[in-house]
Parts: structure tokens; C-alpha cells; sequence
């Protein structure tokens, strides 16, 4: 990161005029899910424009960026079909994502033409018994599947040294600010392809960071629920403990939309799903978007060293800068905060975090792997064999598969790794859950996505927003954190930071 920083603090203009709704005077680009919803409702735009602009966007964009892995061939046709839809049913009955074209990652499972691979070449081909539980609800919604969006293969968990954003299928995800800038992962797809415009809004999956630092580095909104309350169900896993499935979107609002569609109960992922339906706000999450949502909320502050500082010194000053923002907004800093684990949290807690992961994942990599219809590979070894094979195709002798290697010499949740969990669970007790109550925090704030390895360890909901850009235009964000259910008051803070600063602007990048 540059070391002098100068922050954009523009409010967001408008920018280029819609090239395929002309003279009807609305602009795709950019285009909120309620700005969307408003031009159905006036007959000013139709799901069908819709899709040919985003089609078209990434035909234009995506032989550089690499945001999207495929592009459903069934997109126009649904697209069609909301459209009529949208004729004959009473107006207000129709949820607001229903004809908004979506881009899910490529490890959400669609039971569809679409593969679901998880950017690598070992799972093309294979039949998904059915679709994700979040693909359900977002049909179910009325919302286009209008295809894969690209990701760090595995989700990060074959090759521990691949650079992030990096799959077998299509190469290296550009990020569309700054070409050299990490694009992040492993979410990567998702954060690139909703920046650019190339999909109205995306779905993203975390299991330690993966929504909230591509957010981060492609200037746009993720929103990393609480561990269970959107269905991991067809999702090609990591661990069930911390997976979770969010959206990565350009606005606050446009992500509550989409949030508002996926969460809820699946009985293919029932207990975690049914555990957390009690977080589920009557009336849905939109009634948060309020302006003065900032009003009264106790944030946490910490500028501890593990937190970002003072390697990344540069964008301190800015950070201080949005402190005041949400002052003046009302919210009630509790400043200088240590949070009394911090350190045990990010080395040795991340050594725990290690050990557990490993050994889940190998039990749960193998169960997705045996429930497909077909596949060219049925468990971890049979991947691991698939790499070898394909060496070339895999990069892998490039890139290895350490992850992979170390995962398949598990056996199960042994003495150690019940040690490990034992450590997690009570790093989040003694550490986060006790500053949060003991200063009756609503959220703890971090620069960039510092926040996340707190926040994935204990299962916790996060949100990031833009927050500026440094001198070379590389993005940053803002991270809101809290406790386990704490959506609604997140969406709040979030929200009021975000109208209060719009400082989100689209890249300027070019083909
Ligand atoms: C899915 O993969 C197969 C190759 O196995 C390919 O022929 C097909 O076009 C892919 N589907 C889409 C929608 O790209
Ligand atoms: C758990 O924490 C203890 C310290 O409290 C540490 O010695 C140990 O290495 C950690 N992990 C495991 C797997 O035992």
C-alpha cells in the first residue's frame, strides 16, 4: 500500500448512460436492486435488457478480469420468464430480487447447465444431486441465475502458496481498480464481477476472510453471515463449523436484498439452519436501512498492532477520519480497546484453527464428493490423485496441494483436534463475546477486513464498505463485527456509514 494516501471523498456521481436502455433514460450501470425494481414497476426496463447488458458487459470485460467462470446459457430464457411473470402477478407480491440477475460463486451448486466446480478442472463434469439451499431460495425469490463467478480454487484449500484469485478454469482474477493490486480471494469472482458491473449483484462463500477481503480489495459491500443462518447445503465445503454463504454487492442495501432472500431454514442443512432461524427478524432485514441507523450504537475501537497497524500506518489517518464520521452520526465510541486475546487470536489460535480445519475438512470434502450423481472424483484422494495426473492442467506442480496433502493424513476429530476446538471456542469466549458484553458493544470496527479471523473463528456476522482508496486508487474498506444474530444492528451501522460517506466509485478499468 502507498505510504501517502489520498482518500476520495466524493460523493458518487453518476457515471455513463445506459448503452442498451437508451431513450428510455435508465442506467444498468450501477443500477441499485430498488433502482431496478422502480424501472420494472414503470415499464422502464424489463430482466431481458437486464441480462443482454450483463451478457455483454462480460464478453466486453471478462477476457481480462476473470471474474466469471461460465455464463448460464438459460439466462435470457429466464429472463423471459420473470418478465412475464412480472405481467400477470398482483404488483407487490413479487419479492425484490425477482428478475435480478445473479452471479453465485463457483462452489455454490446449481442443478443446472451451469457446472459446479470450484474452479477446478477435477469436478467438471460432475451432476450435482440438487441445487444449494441458498440457489432454492433465490429461485424461489425469482431471482436469474446468470451464472459461476470465478474464486481462489477450492476456496483456498488445495495450494497454500496459488496466488488468491487464482483457479485452474480461468486463470488469475484481475482486480478491476488496480490491475497489479490482489484481488483477494477466495471470493475473488464475486468482489471483481459485481465492481465491474457485470452482474447486477453475486453470492460469496467465508470460511476465514473470503467474503470480507475481496470486498475489501475491490471497493464493494460484503456481508459475512452468522454461521448458519444461510444454508451451507450444496455448497463445496471447507467446514461446516465456519462455512458460510453471503452476498458481495455495491451497495449496503443491495446486499440486504439478497441477505433477505438466502437466510432461513433448509432441511439439507437443518440443524445449523433451524439454530440460527431465531435471528431472523420478523418483516426481514430491509426495515434496518435507516439513515441515522448510527445513532446510539457503542462501537468498539482497538488500534492494537495485531489489528492492521502500523503496517498499514498509511491509511491510519482516514481511519480516523471515518471515527469522526460516525460520531457525527451518534454513534458512542469506546475507544482504546484491547481485546484481551488478540495475539493468542492470530498466532497460535490460527494454528487450532489449522489443526481442526484439516481434519474437517477432509470428512466434509468427502461427504459432498460421494452425494454427487456423477463425478470424475468421489473423495480427497481421488482429487489428489486427479492433481497428480493432470499436473500440468492443475498447475500443480506449480502451486502443490498442501492443503490437500495435509487433510487426506487426518483421521477424523481425534484428541487433538478436540484440543484445537476446545481452544477456539474459548478463545471467542474470553476474547471477543467478553468485550463485547463487558462494554455492551453493538460492534467492534477494524480497518481493511482485520476484523475477519476473529470473526470466522466464533462463527460471528461481519460487514465491510468501501471506505476509501490510497494514492495508486488501491480500495479499502471498513469492517463492522458482532456478536452471533447481530445482523439487524449491523445492517444499521453499516448502512448510516455508507450514506453518510458514499465513497464507493466504480473502476475506471478498460478492455
Ligand atoms: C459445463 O462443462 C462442460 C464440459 O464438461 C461444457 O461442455 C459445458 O459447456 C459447461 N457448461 C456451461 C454452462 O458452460
Ligand atoms: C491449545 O492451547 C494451549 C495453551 O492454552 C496450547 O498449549 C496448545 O498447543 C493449544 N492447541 C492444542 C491443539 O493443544
Amino acid at each position: 500500500m502507498a505510504n501517502h494516501i489520498g482518500l476520495i471523498l466524493l460523493g458518487m456521481a453518476l457515471f455513463g448512460f445506459s448503452i442498451d436502455a437508451k431513450g428510455i433514460g435508465f442506467s444498468i450501470k450501477e443500477a441499485t436492486v430498488h433502482d431496478i425494481q422502480i424501472a420494472f414497476k414503470q415499464n422502464r426496463l424489463t430482466s431481458r435488457q437486464l441480462v443482454e447488458f450483463y451478457l455483454r458487459e462480460i464478453h466486453r470485460l471478462n477476457p481480462v478480469l476473470r471474474g466469471v467462470i461460465e455464463v448460464n446459457p438459460d439466462a435470457l430464457y429466464l429472463a423471459d420468464k420473470a418478465d412475464q411473470e412480472r405481467k400477470t402477478k398482483r404488483p407487490g407480491s413479487l419479492s425484490g430480487l425477482h428478475g435480478i440477475p445473479i452471479l453465485v460463486k463457483d462452489n455454490i451448486a446449481t442443478k443446472d447447465r451451469l457446472n459446479t466446480t470450484a474452479g477446478s478442472f477435477a469436478l467438471l463434469g460432475s451432476v450435482v444431486p440438487r441445487d444449494a439451499g441458498v440457489v432454492v431460495k433465490l429461485r424461489k425469490a425469482g431471482a436469474i441465475i446468470l451464472g459461476k463467478a470465478s474464486l481462489s480454487e477450492w476456496s483456498y484449500f488445495r495450494s497454500n502458496t496459488a496466488p488468491s484469485g487464482w483457479n485452474a478454469r480461468v486463470g488469475q482474477g484481475v482486480n478491476p481498480y488496480i490491475a497489479s493490486a490482489d484481488p483477494c480471494g477466495s471470493s475473488s469472482g464475486s468482489a471483481i464481477s459485481v465492481a465491474a458491473n457485470m452482474a447486477a449483484v453475486t453470492l460469496g462463500t467465508e470460511t476465514d476472510g473470503s467474503i470480507l477481503c475481496p470486498s475489501n480489495q475491490n471497493s464493494v459491500v460484503g456481508i459475512r453471515p452468522t454461521v448458519g443462518l444461510t444454508s451451507r447445503s450444496g455448497v463445496v465445503p471447507i467446514t461446516p463449523r465456519q462455512d458460510t454463504v453471503g452476498p458481495i454487492c455495491r451497495t449496503v442495501s443491495d446486499a440486504v436484498y439478497v441477505l433477505d432472500a438466502i437466510v432461513g431454514f433448509d432441511p439439507y442443512d437443518a440443524v445449523e439452519t433451524r439454530g440460527a432461524s431465531k435471528y431472523i427478524p420478523k418483516g426481514g432485514y430491509l426495515q434496518f436501512l435507516k439513515a441515522d441507523g448510527l445513532r446510539g450504537k457503542r462501537l468498539g475501537i482497538t488500534s492494537d498492532p495485531s489489528f492492521g497497524f502500523p503496517e498499514n500506518s498509511d491509511i491510519f489517518p482516514f481511519f480516523e477520519h471515518h471515527l469522526n464520521t460516525l460520531r457525527q452520526g451518534g454513534a458512542i465510541l469506546v475507544d482504546h480497546l484491547e481485546i484481551p486475546n488478540l495475539h493468542a487470536m492470530v498466532s497460535y489460535l490460527g494454528i487450532d484453527e489449522d489443526i481442526a480445519m484439516k481434519a474437517e475438512f477432509k470428512l466434509a470434502i468427502n461427504d459432498y464428493l460421494k452425494q454427487l450423481v456423477t463425478s470424475p472424483v468421489r473423495s480427497l484422494a481421488d482429487a489428489i490423485a486427479f492433481n497428480n495426473k493432470h499436473s500440468d492442467l492443475e498447475m500443480i506442480r506449480e502451486y502443490g496441494q498442501y492443503y490437500f496433502l495435509e487433510a487426506e493424513k487426518t483421521n477424523g476429530i481425534g484428541k487433538l483436534e478436540k484440543k484445537a476446538l476446545l481452544n477456539l471456542t474459548r478463545g471467542s469466549k474470553d476474547g471477543f463475546i467478553k468485550l463485547m458484553k463487558k462494554n455492551k458493544l453493538d460492534a467492534l470496527v477494524s480497518p481493511l477486513n482485520s476484523l475477519s479471523l476473529i470473526l470466522a473463528k466464533g462463527q460471528f456476522p461481519g460487514i465491510i464498505v468501501p471506505a476509501g482508496y490510497d494514492d495508486e486508487g488501491t480500495p479499502f474498506g471498513i469492517t463492522f463485527g458482532g456478536l452471533k444474530g447481530s445482523e439487524p444492528k449491523l445492517i444499521e451501522i453499516a448502512y448510516g456509514f455508507e450514506q453518510a460517506t458514499k465513497i464507493r466509485k466504480p473502476p475506471s478499468f478498460k478492455p
